[in-house]
């Protein structure tokens, strides 16, 4: 018999980690192939910022395979799994993360990252390349992992503080159609499971922003038999939120009587000042937007400095007269990320295929590229979709002659 999975040091756990999510990648593996073996990225150095997870071992690993130097740091503080950590380390990839880090610690780590002067940056949420775009090192190009992310990329890119070209990975299909909404809906869903403990049938969710990664909480949600209500600000959003079945309502309306709240708007202050003193009593308030900025966490931590934690990842604050409480988890830090383990392997295969890729064309083509915002080429995009569709088995029909030239004039 095997070493037993709880005897193992935390590089064995580690590499057991990236072993059971690398067959679960089929689409990474098979349009890696080719390139690590040809080393297509020899004597490239890449600066990553990215969630440090069994998934990101499979990537980081695929692209150290095909030749590159890889540097990497945390996305977020708390989304660092110790274990895959040690794996990479002694896989040769450095990393500036610790367990204790600050959040100076944290920004200093982009910031030795960007020391190793990389020639190709690949973000998660914009700060490494904000920090990136004030060096004056030559760098050939980046790619953007998050909607957040992009959409300040592309308020610089209307400044015209581009220095680089970026491939906004988010903004191609075979991202944010998979990862957003099916991935971020199934695993935000598991981080309040696994923080929390509760039974979700009967609860009343509300989930704020009918994004991609809204539509697949509140899909999740009500599988799980909750009622779910949304909130938005955009018309249409809020128009197919109402034709997918959902209650839709403004927040104020709803905030006395819901049980759980989610944002995942990108916003700011969603639940804020306004909404703390009429939540109800036990309410559970969480985000999965990529930045802690959504729930309002400062002022909350000033109506009660002395809130507590009674379990791992959730915070206990009285508020209002009556000291009623509420729950927060996470420290209102992505939830499924921080509670569990972030997106299942199945999806990532398909997200992380368009950040190698997108790299590998970043290496190819930079010099042809101008300091813009770019979408994964189409010919990626379709090749990722049609290598998934292969890996899950799935076979579609074609157009005949006939009905290709329906249309033609
Ligand atoms: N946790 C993860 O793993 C993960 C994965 C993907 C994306 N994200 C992040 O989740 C957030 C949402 O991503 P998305 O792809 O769904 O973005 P999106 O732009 O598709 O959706 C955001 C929605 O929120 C709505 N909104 C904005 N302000 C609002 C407000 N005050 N109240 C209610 N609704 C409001 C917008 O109208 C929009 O429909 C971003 O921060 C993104 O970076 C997280």
């Amino acid at each position: 018999m095997g070493i037993r999975h709880e005897d193992k040091d935390k590089y064995e756990i580690g590499k057991s980690e990236y072993l059971w999510a690398k067959k679960s990648m089929p689409v990474l593996n098979r349009l890696t192939h080719r390139f690590v073996s040809k080393r297509r990225l020899e004597n490239f150095k890449l600066g990553i910022c990215l969630h440090i997870t069994k998934e990101t071992s499979v990537l980081l690993m695929a692209l150290k395979e095909a030749g590159a130097e890889v540097t990497l740091c945390p996305a977020n503080p708390l989304s660092i799994q110790e274990p895959v950590k040690s794996f990479l380390i002694m896989n040769d990839i450095k990393i500036f993360a610790k367990k204790e880090d600050t959040l100076l610690d944290f920004y200093d780590n982009m910031e030795s990252v960007l020391e190793t002067k990389p020639h190709i940056i690949t973000d998660d949420g914009g700060e490494l390349h904000k920090r990136a775009l004030r060096r004056k090192f030559y760098i050939m190009g980046g790619t953007e992992e998050t909607t957040s992310g992009v959409n300040r990329l592309m308020s610089w890119s209307e400044e015209g503080l581009l220095l680089y070209p970026i491939i906004a990975v988010n903004r191609s299909r075979a991202k944010y159609l998979f990862d957003n909404k099916y991935g971020t809906g199934q695993s935000t869903i598991e981080g309040i499971l696994k923080t929390t403990g509760i039974l979700l049938s009967s609860k009343r969710i509300v989930v704020c922003g009918y994004g991609w990664v809204g539509k697949g909480i509140a899909r999740c949600a009500i599988g799980m038999g909750a009622k779910v209500t949304i909130t938005e600000v955009n018309p249409l959003r809020a128009l197919e939120a109402y034709f997918d079945g959902f209650e839709v309502k403004p927040l104020d309306e709803v905030i006395s009587t819901a049980d759980i709240f989610i944002t995942c708007t990108g916003q700011v202050s969603v639940i804020g000042q306004d909404q703390f003193e009429k939540i109800k009593e036990g309410a559970i308030l969480c985000n999965a937007g990529h930045f802690d900025v959504e729930i309002d966490v400062n002022y909350l931590n000033s109506l009660d400095p002395n809130h507590f934690s009674p379990r791992m990842n959730v915070e206990c604050y009285r508020v209002g007269e009556s000291k009623k409480k509420i729950y927060l988890l996470a420290k209102g830090r992505v939830i499924n990320l921080v509670g569990a383990e972030g997106n299942s392997p199945e999806v990532m295969s398909i997200s992380f295929s368009n950040q190698f890729l997108s790299i590998i064309y970043l290496s190819q083509f930079h010099e042809k590229l101008d300091n813009q915002i770019y979408k994964t080429p189409k010919k990626i995009d379709r090749k990722i979709i049609l290598t998934a569709l292969d890996s899950f088995g799935l076979k579609i029909d074609t157009l005949t002659a006939q009905q290709h030239n329906y249309f033609k004039i």
